[in-house]
């Protein structure tokens, strides 16, 4: 037979690409395992499985049907159990956001660095790893002093202000951070001091004097052949040091020992591009960092040197492993130092790669810890092209995006709109199409339908789907489940964000012509069954791809779920395949909008109502 007429007649083509022997030897096995099979492949399709099966055993199409099943099902089954990171063996996961200057309100910038390690610390925590999600606020340091004084306000009271802003933000945007640290505190203090100390004691450490060019909005010392026009090559003033006394650390003799380290640990730095440039900036040559200064006050105090305090990057690098309880002594049972570092992530803006991908891990190994295992540097928001500066008065308040669409529309922009590692630029019109678009039409648009017509003609019922399963009915579900195991990997290991509300989109956008081609509406007035089974098909497929939503747009996902009925146990990521699929006959609650559509604030008005009066969970009308 030609492969073409084995794929009409329903059987798997994979099977018959093997050779002949082996097939023989698998229809053997398969001829003897039938019953087993029979129960393996309805329990992939179908709930809870077993009080189903004897009503599927009956049906004449059905060892078709399975022979589908079986060869779905044991990719299923390896979705969950088989792949590394899975929930199978729970292992800690430690994510952390650069800590935030607070010199001065939080902006759409830092909303966006600590969005994307919420989404991926909620990710893992539904892949069943033991996460440690860490944020928090940079307070010292020769800038937050001018800001304060600026302010007319004390060092200490300006960033106790400050710094509740980013608590805030962190509230109203619903990231769940484990831990919000501030370099203030003083066990994080203390764990700089010990640092300090152990550098010192290794021999990295020397006195001698600086001088030279200083950014305060950088926290950077420039070289004279960095500067750009007299600035500093991110566009920032730069002053110089009259000679003085300084602390360095010995950086020179790093450069060997980091070349080394970048080639061991290809996936170190991410993207590429920016481990590039990191590779030719440390082939470059690197120079004794300067780490302590004489001629401001708000900073760590040098250990038993206090005209000096510690260079602001040294202080606020250290909150990573601060956070952890560095130093504290070792426990019996393993301390959260001891189960959590080397962090396996470090999220970053593409302008502090450098302190992260070069002083940190130097730093690290010379005091004989290990550097972190991988640091991501995402790219700039812009408006209209231009750099977000308050001096250009055009920054984006999260703050007003979320009053003005909600929070799940703006969790979902930002994570979508831009490939993540790349610069984007922010409109209102950008930010609408893509909403409306993806949320509103389509994942919103599915679940309405399919659920009022359940509601109407299912008694308001998860159907029973009693009819054998067609080949467009197991693409759909292979889809949603399959979806696991397509993600992860770009979430855990690539950081590829846009990628993964892609995928979720493709499946999403498989399902409304799914939907439109097996036309429920039609089956009601000739075939029942059938349209039991496509109803089934659909909320279950549904269920899978909600299921992966959450980390994107948790409350909306939430809901979905609800609408589903599926109980708060069993929302984990173990769930999305067969052995969590929905029971028929399950209640489900009268079906509502959960996307309502966005408008452009800035848009002019044709008497619809004023869209940040619009909540996101407002009843919308069934398509
Ligand atoms: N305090 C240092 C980080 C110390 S980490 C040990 C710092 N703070 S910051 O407040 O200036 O910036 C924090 C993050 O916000 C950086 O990763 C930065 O790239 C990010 N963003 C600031 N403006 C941004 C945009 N316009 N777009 C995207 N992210 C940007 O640097």
């Amino acid at each position: 037979m030609h492969v073409r007429r084995r794929q009409q007649l329903g059987y798997p083509t994979t099977f018959w690409s093997f050779p002949s022997f082996f097939r023989v030897i698998v229809v053997v096995m398969y001829a003897s395992s039938t019953s087993a099979l029979r129960r393996k492949s309805a329990a992939f399709v179908f709930p809870g499985a077993r009080g189903y099966i004897p009503r599927l055993r009956s049906h004449s199409s059905l060892l078709f049907n399975e022979r589908r099943f079986f060869s779905t099902s044991v990719s299923a089954a390896a979705t969950v159990k088989d792949s590394p990171g899975s929930n199978s063996k729970k292992t800690g996961y430690y994510v952390t956001t650069p800590i935030y200057y607070v010199n001065d309100k939080p902006h759409i910038g830092h909303a966006y660095t600590t969005l994307a390690c919420d989404v991926i610390a909620r990710f893992m925590r539904l892949d069943g790893r033991d996460v440690f999600f860490l944020t928090g606020t940079d307070e010292h340091g020769q800038k937050v002093e001018q800001s304060a004084a600026k302010a007319g306000k004390s060092p200490q009271t300006f960033v106790d202000e400050v710094s509740q802003n980013f608590r805030s933000l962190a509230k109203i945007m619903e990231f769940t951070n484990d831990k919000f640290i501030r370099t203030t505190q003083a066990d994080h203090k203390a764990a700089v001091q010990a640092l300090w100390k152990q550098l010192e004691a290794a021999g990295h450490i020397y006195l001698g004097a600086y001088e030279g060019w200083y950014s305060v909005r950088d926290e950077a010392y420039y070289t004279e052949s960095e500067l750009v026009d007299g600035k500093a090559p991110t566009g920032a003033e730069v002053v110089w040091v009259v000679k003085e006394p300084s602390y360095f650390f010995k950086l020179s003799a790093w450069q060997e020992p980091l070349l080394e380290f970048y080639a061991a640990h290809p996936n170190f730095i991410a993207p590429e591009s920016r481990r590039n440039e990191v590779i030719s900036f440390v082939k470059g040559g690197l120079k004794d960092l300067s780490i302590s200064r004489t001629t401001f006050k708000w900073g760590v105090p040098v250990p038993e040197d206090d005209d000096h305090v510690m260079y602001v990057w040294m202080d606020a690098l250290t909150n990573y492993i601060s956070a952890l309880g560095y130093p504290e002594a070792k426990g019996s049972s393993p301390t959260p130092y001891q189960r959590f570092w080397p962090a396996d992530l470090h999220v970053v803006g593409k302008d502090i790669l450098r302190f992260h991908a070069v002083y940190w891990p130097a730093f690290l190994m010379a005091a004989g810890l290990a550097p972190p295992r991988r640091i991501f540097a995402h790219g700039w928001w812009t408006k209209d092209r231009q750099k977000i500066s308050k001096s250009l008065g055009n920054v984006i308040d999260p703050v007003r995006l979320v009053e003005q669409f909600g929070l799940d529309p703006t969790r979902y922009f930002l994570m979508s709109e831009v490939p993540f590692g790349n610069d984007g630029d922010f409109s209102n019109d950008a930010f609408v199409r893509r909403v409306n678009n993806q949320l509103a039409n389509e994942l919103g648009n599915l679940f309405q339908r399919s659920l009022a017509f359940i509601a109407k003609n299912c008694e308001g019922q998860v159907p029973e789907p009693t009819s054998a399963l067609t080949e467009a009915d197991v693409a759909m579900l292979r889809s949603a489940r399959g979806l696991l195991e397509t993600v992860r990997p770009l979430v855990r290991d690539e950081q590829a964000l846009h990628r993964y509300s892609e995928a979720l989109n493709r499946v999403v956008n498989e399902g409304n012509p799914y939907f439109d081609e097996q036309a429920p509406w039609t089956l009601r007035k000739t075939d029942k069954d059938r349209m039991a089974t496509v109803l089934y098909v659909t909320v279950e497929a549904l269920r899978s791809v909600a299921l992966l939503y959450q980390p994107l747009i948790p409350a909306s996902a939430s809901k979905l779920l609800d609408l589903l009925a599926v109980p708060s146990e069993r929302r984990m990521f173990a769930d999305v395949g067969a052995d969590a699929a929905l029971t028929p006959g399950t209640p489900l609650p009268k079906p509502e909008g959960v996307f309502p559509r966005v408008e452009d604030p800035d848009a002019p008005k044709d008497g619809a109502a004023s869209p940040a009066k619009q909540k996101q969970h407002k009843k919308t009308k069934a398509p």
